[in-house]
């Protein structure tokens, strides 16, 4: 069965995804550093033996480069994603929303984008 890589996996999302994939039989792996996220919301995905957590951030290359070994496919989920809070913490919001080392390593990565980058950058090129 393929294994896949949820980062962000103890999020909304994520978790949600998680739980989804484990029911399917896939072995699953997720990368978090539980900064907004709970491992609490894992609890169903960890009564299945398929699951495996790593906790650890997506700008630590040599945390991901071991992450995304062996994986069929890596889904990035792991954002930064309020809003009044990145506005007061610009440069640590952008750092782990555009420059995850997810993607460099790894083609078959998808992912949905955070609308926190997305203000911070019409913030950011406003007159
Ligand atoms: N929730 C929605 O309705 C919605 C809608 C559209 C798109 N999205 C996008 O989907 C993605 C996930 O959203 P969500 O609602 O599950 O958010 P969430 O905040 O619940 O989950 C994000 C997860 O990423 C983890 N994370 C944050 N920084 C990290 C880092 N540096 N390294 C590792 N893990 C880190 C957090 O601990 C958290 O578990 C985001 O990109 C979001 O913008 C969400």
């Amino acid at each position: 069965m393929a294994n896949v890589l949820v980062t962000g996996g103890a999020g909304f999302i994520g978790s949600h995804l998680v739980d989804f994939l484990v029911n399917k039989d896939y072995e699953v792996t997720i990368l978090d550093n539980l900064s907004t996220g709970n491992v609490s919301n894992l609890k169903q995905a960890f009564m299945k033996d398929r699951v495996t957590f790593v906790q650890g951030d997506v700008r630590d290359f040599v945390t991901v480069s071991k992450c995304v070994r062996e994986k069929d496919a890596v889904i990035h989920l792991a954002a930064l994603t309020n809003i009044p809070r990145s506005m007061e913490n610009e440069t640590e919001t952008f750092d782990v929303n555009t420059k995850s080392r997810v993607c460099s390593p790894f083609p078959k990565t998808t992912g949905a984008s955070p609308c926190s980058t997305l203000s911070m950058n019409s913030r950011i090129t406003a007159p």
